[in-house]
């Protein structure tokens, strides 16, 4: 009897001891494709689509990033990716974003009452960053705490034992971030692929299902514009030879380029500038790979639409 109660004694001072030392977050994934979780630059698995989730514990005064490299991110090089920061001495969290391309939407919802400004959710999604930090300036050093919540991008939920939820793609979908995927003839389930996502001067540009990843992202104008490759140096590229047949490929972009100056019309079109050529669905075929080219405009040509 005695044994038995030394036991359970033993077995609840871990218990209490655990639950003030450690910090549970869970993580859950809504993007439409599995994503690889880490954790200040260590891979800590996957998790699935549309709302695989995991637990992980830390200690209480835990400090470092929750994200994913999924969508192009890169948290190392802190390139196109949005995190969720936690500096545990003093309670904060926080988002940083890349604002030029965040790889995901992201949200923190500490599991707490909200109060005076504290412990209240945050997030980014398609375009909305006014709640986080942009990658320059970064959080360089936090503030002391005081009696009053920290001023935004910063955020505080004070005490011990809050838990928190990290959440990728809060709204479902992979961020826009002002670059949209381009689809032939309103084909929305096709998109202008650059093959392979190798992105590098030549690649030939495609048609391929659509599936969100940074090979279908572009930023377009309607104007005369440049086509560019969103968050990289690559632009869409008609070669110095245009003409009928000629494929598209990606290249650096160089302004004033005239392989590269495109015009985007109110009919939807996509034109070479002072030439006849038009962007063209080679031979009217949305099989995934299949090469685009230019040929001569011709109106109402159904080959030759592009929606965005
Ligand atoms: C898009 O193209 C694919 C492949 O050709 C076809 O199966 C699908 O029906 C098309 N969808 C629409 C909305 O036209
Ligand atoms: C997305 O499409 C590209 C085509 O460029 C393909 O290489 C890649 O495997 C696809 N990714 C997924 C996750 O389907
Ligand atoms: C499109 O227009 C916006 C606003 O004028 C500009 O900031 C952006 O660089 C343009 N994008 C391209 C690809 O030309």
């Amino acid at each position: 009897m005695l044994k038995r109660s030394l036991f359970l004694l033993g077995f609840t001072n871990i218990l209490s001891l655990s639950a003030v030392l450690a910090r549970v977050f869970t993580i859950t994934n809504r993007c439409p494709l599995p994503v690889t979780l880490y954790v200040s630059g260590g891979r800590q698995g996957t998790l699935n689509a549309d709302g695989g989730t995991t637990q992980r514990e830390f200690p209480e005064d835990w400090s470092g990033y929750i994200y994913t490299d999924a969508n192009g991110g890169n948290g190392e090089k802190s390139e196109r990716v949005a995190r969720a920061g936690f500096y545990g001495p003093n309670d904060y969290y926080y988002i940083v974003v890349d604002p030029y391309r965040a790889n995901t939407g992201i949200s923190i919802i500490p599991k707490a009452p909200v109060h005076d400004g504290f412990c209240g959710p945050i997030s980014v999604d398609t375009g909305t960053f006014s709640s986080a930090y942009q990658t320059t300036p970064f959080p360089d050093g936090f503030p002391p705490v005081t009696s009053n919540s920290p001023s935004s991008p910063l955020y505080s939920c004070p005490g011990t034992d809050i838990e928190y939820e990290v959440i990728f793609c809060p709204a479902g979908v992979f961020p826009r971030t002002g670059a949209v995927a381009i689809h032939p003839n309103g084909n929305t389930s096709k998109c202008l692929d650059v093959r392979g996502s190798i992105f590098a001067n030549g690649t030939p540009v495609q048609i391929y299902d659509c599936n969100g990843t940074a090979a279908q992202k572009w930023t377009i104008n309607a104007s005369t514009t440049k086509i560019v490759l969103a968050g990289t140096e690559f632009c869409l590229d008609a070669g110095s030879n245009p003409g009928n047949n000629v494929g598209m490929k990606i290249w650096r972009c160089y302004d004033d380029l005239p392989a590269q100056a495109w015009l985007y019309t109110t009919d939807n079109r996509i034109g070479l500038y002072n030439t006849d050529q038009c962007l063209d669905l080679t031979d009217g075929s949305t099989q995934n790979s299949n090469r685009v080219q230019t040929y001569k405009c011709t109106n109402l040509n159904t080959n030759q639409f592009w929606t965005l």
